[in-house]
């Protein structure tokens, strides 16, 4: 091979890698840098390529001349292509990898119910089975559906605001203050307004108290109220609602046991203690509706009876899961969430 043939082919090699050089680059950075390489004014491979040419014969020079500016001519146009391919992809980046049809898709990743909402239905539907209905409540309420009516006095330490989130809406001050409900038992006097007995019915919901949060606490919460009234109503019928209602939730012969409470607006009063996993556990008040309540709402409480009982939802949820942690619920940690 000639010197001359040698220059023309080194040429060509030249212009093949900087044309592929330029093609892989991702970033215009990286694009810079292969046109600094190859390009360059001082140390570009090119340059060094031009220099070479005093070492041919004289009458070479001519030939190696024309080839070495039609190369140069290709590289530069392939530098602005890859230019402005990179343009075109960084403003479209989807563009920028090819779509490979035999790769599998990605899965999108489907949101769920949350655990708590989960609870709810399926309460709904165990105490559906055993006839009772469900009810709404708002759960920004007034001092009457709250707690005048359910035989909670003026004077009451649930009352005080401290224990309360009362709501400082001055326009509503001639019905006096609202609060965000404490209880869901303000359900029970609202169903009652509306409708003459018998009822029966549950109501799931938002509660809220000014609680500190910790493992056990938390200032929202949910409760399942139930409330039955008819002629004939007795404890052995609470007893028995709450058994089957225990045994369907919790999937075991779950004994119910009664200790004794107060609650205003029942008489008697008990607190709810379910047999599970070898221990007591307690899972809400209940009781026989007390008779102011029943005139409160102008039933006749010589003419039917009745029981009510609160639940709290998450207690039940936790203790179904083997959840130790009521912020978890409320931290919004997909992590956690996912689990149920
Ligand atoms: N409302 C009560 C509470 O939040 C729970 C409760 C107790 C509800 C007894 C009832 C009941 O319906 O009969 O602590």
């Amino acid at each position: 091979m000639t010197a001359l043939e040698d220059y023309l082919r080194q040429l060509d090699t030249l212009a093949a890698e900087a044309t592929s050089a330029f093609q892989s680059a991702t970033t215009p950075e990286q694009l810079e840098e292969a046109r600094v390489a190859y390009l360059g004014a001082r140390q570009g491979k090119l340059k060094a390529i031009q220099k070479g040419m005093g070492q041919l014969e004289r009458a070479d020079r001519p030939e190696a001349g024309k080839k070495l500016n039609e190369v140069k001519r290709r590289i530069e146009s392939a530098f602005q292509a890859a230019k402005e391919a990179l343009g075109t992809a960084a403003a479209a980046p989807a563009t920028r990898t090819r779509f490979d049809p035999t790769l599998p898709g990605d899965r999108p990743r489907l949101g769920h119910v949350h655990p708590i909402t989960q609870t709810i239905e399926v309460l709904k539907e165990i105490m559906g089975r055993l006839g009772f209905s469900v009810a709404e409540g708002p759960e920004i309420e007034d001092e009457w559906h709250n707690f005048e009516a359910l035989n909670i006095p003026a004077a009451h330490p649930a009352r005080d605001p401290l224990e309360n989130f009362y709501l400082a809406t001055a326009e509503r001050q001639a019905d006096g203050p609202l609060l965000l409900r404490s209880q869901t038992s303000t359900v029970q006097i609202r169903v009652m307004e509306a409708t003459p007995p018998p009822v029966r019915i549950i109501s799931l919901g938002r509660v809220y108290r000014p609680d500190t949060a910790d493992a056990t606490h938390y200032p929202l919460f949910h409760q399942m109220e139930g409330l039955l009234v008819d002629r004939h109503v007795t404890m052995a019928d609470l007893k028995s609602v709450l058994r089957m209602f225990a045994t369907s939730y919790l999937g075991e012969d779950v004994h119910v046991r009664f200790r004794p409470s107060f609650f205003p607006f029942t008489e008697p009063s008990v607190e709810a203690d379910f047999w599970w996993n070898d221990e007591w556990v307690e899972f809400g008040g209940a009781g026989m509706v007390d008779p102011h309540v029943l005139q409160a709402v102008g039933y006749d409480p010589e003419a039917v009876s009745g029981f009510a009982f609160g639940l709290g939802v998450e207690r039940l949820c936790m203790r179904r899961h083997q959840i130790t942690d009521i912020r978890e619920f409320y931290r919004n940690d997909v992590r956690f969430l996912r689990q149920f």
